[in-house]
């Protein structure tokens, strides 16, 4: 039998709670930027420096033809659609599970997304989904590999050749994770990592797209990387001219950042073996407990990146226990587990009410009418909402920490073994 609950003042389980903070931050990273800022290096135009640095080291690494790193993965997203030349009369397929980062950019370059549902076990895209909301007006697909778990890339590399779909990766939680051996954010034909401070590689704030199309290159480079960087880079006939205004706006990176994401890059295998260790030794002693059931591992998955680690949890198998009162008691143990707060995007009001077009940008295209954007509700999308219920989430802990994962394994099974009292509690 095990010892008292530590929310009724027992021992609890987990002797001393790690606490979670993301990025670790090394004496070279420190050294790296006290560096750049005594050298006053604050800017940069054209492709040098830091920003250099960090796209060779993505281009090696992914084995593509072009990087180009931005302020922002929302800023390298709205470069992959435009890149693309998606714009009005274009229907852009999309999670509906996904960040807001993902989906919002298309309403930037005016074509319109169309919601996909999730998958129950995994919430990524689901392909049978995707399948039934394709029409004449599909022109391509953006995907999540949602917390670094692949999306199906089987079934889903057969839509795109069958429908000659184009394919935007958004890899913002894949950093270095793979499927049946590709890496992703190499499928498709562009495809965008977040460098946010919470991502496996922390700019701070940054991203970076990849691709090995020209043309997608030459129109993001001109996008937001006008004058010296345009003019270094932009070779083609078509696009050249344009070099010495570009497009608009104004996506260069911040030198300082490009250092400290250049810096985590170079950590990212150790960072990945590090969450694997944890995460899947975690998953294993769980199996079997009431209550909980581990993430899902597709068997395609041959590197998972793990951006956070999402239990079910399961209240008939502790008779119908609370999700409030299991998390307070699992805290008190010591184990770090919150409610999954993510919602789909299509119960978010942008997407719930009439279309008043107060979020278009710039001109729609004459003779085309396609709506700006499509209406949902709650109910439409049934999986991505039952995988959104469902799941509990952990930090990716990613110093090695077996007994800490041992503890927190204890602490699922104490608090299962003592489900009763804690409903009996719930009751008075
Ligand atoms: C899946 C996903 N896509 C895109 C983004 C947007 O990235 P950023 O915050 O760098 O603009 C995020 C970031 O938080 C994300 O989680």
């Amino acid at each position: 039998m095990s010892t008292s609950l530590a929310l009724y003042g027992g021992k609890p389980a987990v002797s001393h709670p790690p606490t979670y903070s993301w990025p670790p931050i090394t004496e070279s990273d420190i050294a790296l930027v006290t560096q750049l800022l005594q050298r006053k290096e604050l800017s940069y135009y054209g492709r040098e420096g830091e920003v250099q640095e960090l796209e060779d080291a993505f281009k090696s690494y992914f084995n593509v033809r072009y990087t180009l790193a931005m302020s922002s993965g929302t800023a390298a997203l709205h470069s992959a659609f435009f890149g693309l030349g998606l714009g009005p009369g274009d229907e852009v397929l999309a999670p509906t599970f996904t960040f807001l980062s993902t989906v919002m950019p298309i309403f930037v370059v005016n074509a319109l997304p169309i919601l996909v549902d999730a998958e129950t076990d995994t919430g990524n895209i689901d392909p049978v989904d995707i399948e039934r909301r394709i029409t004449s007006g599909t022109k391509a697909l953006v995907i999540t590999h949602m917390q670094g778990h692949a999306c199906h890339m089987p079934a889903i590399m057969d839509l795109v050749r069958k429908y000659r779909l184009r394919l935007i990766e958004d890899c913002s939680h894949a950093h270095g994770a793979s499927c049946q051996g590709q890496l992703l954010g190499t499928f498709g034909d562009a495809s965008v990592f977040s460098l946010q401070g919470s991502k496996l590689v922390a700019a701070g704030q940054g991203g970076i797209l990849l691709t090995n199309d020209q043309e997608i290159y030459e129109r993001a480079t001109l996008l937001g990387h006008f004058k010296v960087r345009a003019m270094e880079e932009v070779t083609s006939e078509k696009y050249r001219r344009f070099s010495g205004t570009g497009y608009g706006l104004n996506y260069r990176m911040h030198p300082l950042a490009a250092g400290l994401a250049k810096e985590q890059f170079k950590r990212l295998d150790t960072y990945l073996k590090g969450r694997n260790d944890n995460l899947l030794y975690l998953s294993s002693r769980l199996k079997g407990i009431p209550g909980i059931t581990p993430p899902v591992v597709r068997d395609y998955v041959t590197r998972h990146a793990w951006f956070t680690y999402r239990p079910f949890f399961q209240p008939d198998e502790l008779g119908g226990l609370s999700l409030q009162t299991y998390l307070k008691a699992l805290q008190a143990e010591g184990v770090p587990i919150q409610k999954a707060a993510s919602q789909p995007l299509h119960v978010e009001p942008l997407f719930q009410v009439e279309d008043d077009h107060s979020y278009t940008y710039g001109r729609t295209t004459p003779g085309i009418s396609t709506p700006a954007r499509q209406r949902y509700q709650q109910g439409d999308f049934p999986q991505a909402e039952q995988y959104a219920r469902s799941t509990c989430t952990l930090p990716p802990f990613t110093e090695p920490m077996p007994q800490v994962m041992d503890q927190f394994a204890e602490a699922f099974s104490k608090v299962a073994e003592q489900a009763h009292r804690l409903q009996e509690r719930e009751k008075t």
